[in-house]
C-alpha cells in the first residue's frame, strides 16, 4: 500500500470517528414553555437589580415593617402545620441564627429616630440600641469604597449568632436566603438595595454582641434612576 492510500485511509477514518461520535453526543435541544409575568412574584423575581443610587426620600415604617418581615420575620398564621416552618426562609435544624440590624439614617424613616436597631422576629419589634453612634460611623466609613451606597436612608445589616449557627458555611447560605427575600420585596415596595460585603463588617457589633458577626449590608432606598419600566 503505498503512502497516499494509507493517508487517504487514516483521514477516512477521522472523519467516521467524527461523525459517530457526534451522534452520541447529539443533543436534543427541547424549547421551554414561554415565560408568563402574571404576578407580583413574577415582577419582582424579573425586576430584582442591584441599586447603588438612592434618592433623598424617607422611607415608610410600613415599608420597613415589610422589609424586616420579609428579612427573617415568623410566617404569619403560626407554624406550618406539616413542616413546622417558622420564619420566612429555611434555616438548618431550624436553629435560626440569623440576627437583622436597621441602621436607620436622620429623617431615614418617616414615624422612626435614626439609630441602630435590633429585629425581633418573634414579636416582629424593634430593639433601639443605645450608644451606638461609634458603631453607626464606623458602618458609614466601611462604605468609603462605595460611597455613593452611603446615601441611602436606612441599612439593613445580616449577622448571624456564633453560638447558636452550625457553622459559618452553612449560615452563608441562610443569609442569602434573607438578602434575597429582602431583594424580592424592595421590588414589591417599589424600593431598591444591593448586598454589600466588607470583611471589616464581620467584627463591627463587638463591643455590644462578641458573639455576633455580621454578615452583609443591604442599603435600602428609592432608586435614582428608574431606567427601566415595568
Ligand atoms: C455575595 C455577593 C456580594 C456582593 N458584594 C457587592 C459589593 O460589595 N458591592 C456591590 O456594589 N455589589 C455587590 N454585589 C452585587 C453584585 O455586584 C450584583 O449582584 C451583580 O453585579 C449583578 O447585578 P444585579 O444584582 O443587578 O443582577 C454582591 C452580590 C453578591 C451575591
Amino acid at each position: 500500500m503505498n503512502k497516499r492510500k494509507i493517508f487517504t485511509m487514516v483521514c477516512m477514518l477521522f472523519i467516521f470517528v467524527l461523525i459517530i461520535s457526534s451522534f452520541i453526543n447529539a443533543e436534543e435541544k427541547i424549547n421551554l414553555p414561554p415565560i408568563k409575568i402574571e404576578n407580583s412574584l413574577h415582577r419582582a423575581l424579573n425586576k430584582r437589580r442591584s441599586i447603588r443610587d438612592f434618592r433623598n426620600k424617607s422611607l415608610k415604617f410600613s415599608q420597613i415593617s415589610m422589609l424586616l418581615w420579609a428579612a427573617y420575620g415568623r410566617k404569619m398564621g403560626g407554624i406550618d402545620a406539616i413542616t413546622s416552618a417558622t420564619h420566612m426562609v429555611a434555616s438548618p435544624n431550624e436553629l435560626y441564627p440569623l440576627k437583622i440590624y436597621l441602621m436607620v439614617t436622620e429623617g431615614g424613616v418617616e414615624d422612626l429616630k435614626a439609630g441602630l436597631y435590633s429585629y425581633q422576629p418573634d414579636t416582629h419589634t424593634l430593639e433601639k440600641l443605645t450608644k451606638t453612634i461609634a458603631i453607626q460611623r464606623k458602618i458609614l466609613n466601611i462604605l468609603n469604597s462605595q460611597r455613593n451606597l452611603k446615601e441611602a436612608p436606612v441599612f439593613i445589616l445580616i449577622g448571624y449568632d456564633k453560638k447558636i449557627s452550625l457553622g459559618r458555611e452553612l449560615t452563608f447560605y441562610e443569609v442569602g436566603l434573607s438578602a434575597q427575600n429582602i431583594h424580592l420585596i424592595c421590588e414589591d415596595l417599589g424600593i431598591g438595595t444591593v448586598i454589600f460585603t466588607s470583611s471589616q463588617l464581620e467584627k463591627i457589633l463587638n463591643g455590644i454582641f462578641p458573639d455576633i458577626e455580621i454578615i452583609t449590608l443591604m442599603p435600602v432606598g428609592y432608586p435614582k434612576w428608574q431606567l427601566r419600566a415595568f
